[in-house]
């Protein structure tokens, strides 16, 4: 059985279809309120819902007496996270509880599983350059609080034995229904033909939400018993938001002019927390581990 906890998420969403697609195991999709996917449908008899609010210390006690009952090898992949940058900021203590105490909570109750994957975040490195791609094992420094927290919850998660994904940015189409992305919007501004905004200067190993969640069930597939306790999950592009719409443009046939380059140092009235301008991951270890020799972020539009 497979728990994805915030599988009504942007990555969940992606991880849910991925493992329906390429397994016959359940699924067991573990957040507030239920979702419908799209391709996949709502929850069926391969996927089922449980609510939980990682808050509340009787919804996760219910989801530890659900691990612990159950009798199939159980495989948890948490992505649930207060995670806008701005919102941890504006309310440390709760993003805090959010983030940090339940997930040591759920993992001090829970019996050893088969396999437990944390979704982190390439914030807990802080700021790099165009030059330099971190590497699993070098020291973070997160420039704002949600890499902090992220920093924090990757401790507990290693010293319980398990394993750590630190993602890229990543976007792409939701494939949750009636839920835009950032991406949805942006396609469908070019597609209108108005004019968008699109940070030039701030560089990710930007990936897409498909590609990312195809890679983390490959390593649960394939490695699960060899997965390392530090893994980047990231393309082998530097990309910006503004070559992402430059990309997206190419594929719409529409004009480059539609879109407005500005600065990370224009941002202010976007951001309140600070962001690094960039930061670029070393995917070799990732590579190595899944035989691949290319990383490519796909622009679905
Ligand atoms: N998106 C990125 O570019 C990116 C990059 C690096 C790392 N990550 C990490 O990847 C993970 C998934 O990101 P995402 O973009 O898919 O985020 P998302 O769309 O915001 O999904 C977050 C998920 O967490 C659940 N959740 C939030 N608060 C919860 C609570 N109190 N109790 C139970 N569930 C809760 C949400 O469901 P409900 O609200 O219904 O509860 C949702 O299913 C996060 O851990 C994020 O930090 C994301």
């Amino acid at each position: 059985m497979y728990i994805v906890v915030g599988g009504t998420g942007f990555l969940g969403a992606y991880v849910v279809q991925c493992i329906v697609d390429k397994t016959k195991e359940r699924v067991l999709v573990v957040a507030r309120k239920p979702v419908s996917y799209e391709n996949v449908g709502g929850i069926t008899d391969s996927i089922q819902f449980k609510h939980c609010n990682v808050v509340s210390r009787e919804d996760i006690d219910n989801l530890i007496t659900e691990i612990n009952m159950t009798e199939e090898p159980c495989k948890i992949i948490y992505l649930a996270a207060s995670l806008h940058p701005e919102e941890v900021e504006r309310n440390p203590w709760n993003s805090w509880n959010t983030n940090v105490i339940s997930l040591e909570y759920l993992l001090s109750g829970m019996k050893r599983i088969e396999a437990f994957i944390f979704a982190s975040t390439d914030s807990v490195y802080g700021s790099g350059t165009l030059e330099h791609r971190f590497r699993e094992d070098e020291r973070l420094a997160p420039v704002n609080l949600y890499g902090t927290q992220k920093m924090a919850r990757e401790s507990i998660v290693n010293h319980y034995g398990y394993s750590v994904l630190r993602y890229s940015l990543m976007l792409g189409p939701s494939i949750i229904k009636g839920k835009k992305h950032f991406y949805d919007n942006l396609v469908e501004t070019l597609k209108s033909g108005k004019q968008v905004e699109l940070f030039e200067d701030s560089y990710r190993s930007t990936i897409d939400f498909r590609t990312a969640a195809e890679l983390t069930v490959k390593l649960l597939l394939e490695k699960k018993e060899s997965l390392p306790s530090v893994l980047n999950i990231a393309g082998d592009e530097a990309l910006s938001k503004y070559d992402v719409g430059r990309q997206i443009a190419k594929r719409l046939g529409v004009s480059e002019e539609l879109l407005i380059p500005i600065k990370v140092s224009d941002g202010g009235h976007i951001y309140n927390a600070s962001r690094a301008a960039c930061t670029l991951l070393d995917n070799s270890k990732l590579k190595k581990l899944l035989n691949l020799s290319e990383i490519k972020m796909q622009f679905e539009v």
